[in-house]
């Protein structure tokens, strides 16, 4: 179904035919003005020149055009040429009326659905997620579901950091505290123990230990990059081991995007694509595109338009290891070969763009992806504490993501159990559902771009545009539509009613740009859209229930507005599952 402001567009355009202009002057937007019009157009300036006429005049041909229209309830020439609108309300009912009757409220889905990969999340094994990951697993979960709604292919890969330098840390460290474990007996020849030698509480100690020793101790470090080779040449133990690691930390981190409602459809990593990466070194020589410099092999991707330098793209380091790259390369070509998808997004902090820039430009180069095969950057700024820089614990530690949401829960529960009497179970649950919406809503209402300040305080507030604010509007939509049917209502039975005051009107309008918003969301890869949105719609409802007694209206009237309600409260749970939360009952 068309576009709110498609319908509205046409009916000017044809307007400005039927006056004797061009129609593609009649170009519509909301109005600036709210206090003087709904929507405006500025087409009879643009068409001055062109008709050697005053703007005026041309407005005014317009607007007697549409003096009947049934589009718009007025249309005003005014001076110097605009033309000022007021949208008819009958027109507004009935295509509210069919965003209720259709699928996704007429919203049109994509007419050739894509494959579109969105590669987010990028946890690292073995270290605990800290606030970093957060951005990117709430912002590349909302991706996700907002392409699929509007009906594409979405393989969501979290692309685990599971191959690198890391892993022999761990490694050595381990072999420094149990040298004797048959991992490292190189002789051994059993089937190695099904238990992992560690829990995940040592494994998250052992990594920074051994990071911080190998900063001091160049042996040390020597021997870390030993291990790293071993491992990914494939020695039985460190493999065995290594298996042991990634198992550990994956249950761990499954439990922990559980907890956020983040789900993935493919649980990579950087060590999946290894087996391929000796092809792909034999091709990019073969054909030419790499070549030798200082001992490393590297693909030239520096461009004569570049305004800041871009660093050849690195495939191989001077003794032979492969580097962060060229994983990243060989995942583009296994995901070519195994999805043929039409874009790939990456979730990814935005200090990584340079990075991304050069392994983007070296897959075009090197022909790993089709001409017309999209690779799309979206990289996010950083949390901030109150003080402006990166989010800390009290003591000015890294704060892990689990602590966090433990934080902001208490904090939720204390101000559920505050002023009411509600049962622990209960109270636990929705402190944790509207704790979830806090930081959700907190991280996704900023572009995604932008650096943000996480405060507890603001987010957590039932006030403002926040996401218990939205959460609180839902609930109260709730709590009228049950009351309704505890008096006998049917919601199944409800008709939407003719518009008869101004804010039952702003409403509507805004119910109205649900399809207008979602695409452009879509389009843009912007979920802060989707929380503009329906900060804009609570606003609109929040202050109608104020104006309206709506179930003290008589039967029909009363039904129109439960009609109305019902619809919002639709929109709203839509949309806030798109953003990746959900709202409870009561609050
Ligand atoms: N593991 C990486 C990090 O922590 C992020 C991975 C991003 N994705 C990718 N395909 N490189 O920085």
């Amino acid at each position: 179904m068309k576009k709110i402001l498609e319908l509205i567009s046409e009916e000017m355009q044809q307007a400005f035919a039927a006056a004797g202009y061009d129609p593609k002057l009649g170009k519509v937007t909301v109005s600036n003005r709210p206090d003087l019009c709904e929507y405006q157009c500025n087409g009879a300036m643009a068409g001055a020149r062109q008709y050697k006429k005053a703007p005026l005049m041309i407005a005014s041909d317009v607007a007697k055009e549409l003096e009947d229209s049934s589009v718009f309830s007025s249309v005003e020439a005014v001076a110097p040429g605009f033309l000022n609108c007021m949208v008819n309300p009958a027109f507004l009912k009935a295509y509210l009326q069919r965003m209720r009757e259709e699928k996704k409220f007429g919203l049109e889905e994509a007419k050739a659905p894509q494959t579109i990969i969105i590669d987010y999340g990028g946890p690292n094994v073995a270290k605990p997620l800290h606030v970093g990951h957060l951005r990117s697993a709430i912002i590349g979960e909302s991706v996700k579901r907002i392409c699929r709604y509007m009906g594409h292919k979405v393989i969501g890969d979290i692309h685990l950091g599971d191959w690198g330098l890391q892993m022999g840390l761990i490694i050595t460290e381990l072999r420094e505290r149990q040298p004797d474990l048959v991992y490292f007996d190189e002789d051994y020849q059993g089937e190695y123990p099904k238990e992992p030698p560690f829990t995940i509480g040592e494994l998250e100690e052992i990594y920074p230990t051994a990071s911080g020793k190998s900063k001091e101790d160049t042996a040390y470090k020597e021997r870390a990059m030993e291990a790293t080779f071993k491992l990914q040449n494939g020695v039985c133990g460190y493999r065995a081991l290594w298996q042991h690691i990634l198992a550990v930390s994956v249950a761990d981190l499954k439990k922990n995007y559980d907890r956020l409602q983040v789900e993935f459809d493919l649980w990579k990593g950087e060590s999946d694509v290894h087996d391929r990466i000796p092809g792909m070194v034999d091709y990019m020589k073969r054909e030419g595109y790499a070549h030798l410099s200082e001992g490393a092999l590297v693909v030239e991707v520096k461009e004569d338009t570049d305004t800041r330098e871009i660093p050849p793209c690195m495939i191989l380091k001077s003794d032979g290891a492969s580097l962060y790259n060229t994983t990243d390369l060989a995942t583009i070509m296994e995901r070519m070969e195994e999805f043929q998808p039409d874009s790939m997004i990456y979730v990814v902090d935005k200090r990584q763009d340079l990075y991304f820039e050069q392994v983007f430009r070296c897959a075009r180069k090197t022909r790993l992806v089709k001409e017309d095969t999209r690779l799309y950057f979206l990289g996010f700024g950083t949390m901030n504490g109150k003080d402006g820089k990166p989010f800390k614990t009290r003591e000015g530690g890294v704060m892990r993501l689990e602590n966090l949401l433990k934080e902001i829960n208490e904090e939720m529960y204390k101000k559920i159990t505050q002023n009411r009497e509600v049962e622990e179970k209960e109270a636990r649950e929705t402190a944790g559902q509207v704790a979830l919406a806090a930081v959700k809503y907190g991280d996704l209402s900023n572009q995604a771009s932008k650096d943000y300040i996480f405060d507890v305080e603001r987010f957590t507030s039932f006030e403002g545009d926040t996401g218990p604010y939205i959460l609180y509007t839902i609930v109260r939509i709730k709590s009228i539509l049950r009351k309704y049917q505890e008096q006998g209502g049917n919601l199944e039975a409800v008709r939407l009613q003719d518009i008869t005051n101004e804010s039952e009107k702003s409403l509507v309008m805004e119910v109205a740009k649900f399809n207008t918003m979602l695409e452009a969301a879509f389009e843009e890869i912007a979920p802060h859209k989707i929380c503009a949105y329906i900060y804009d719609l609570s606003n609109a409802f929040n202050k109608f229930y104020h104006e309206t007694k709506i179930l003290a209206q008589e039967e029909e009237k009363k039904a129109g507005y439960i009609a109305l309600l019902s619809l919002c409260l639709d929109i709203l749970e839509v949309c806030i599952d798109l953003l990746g939360f959900e709202a409870p009952e009561k609050m």
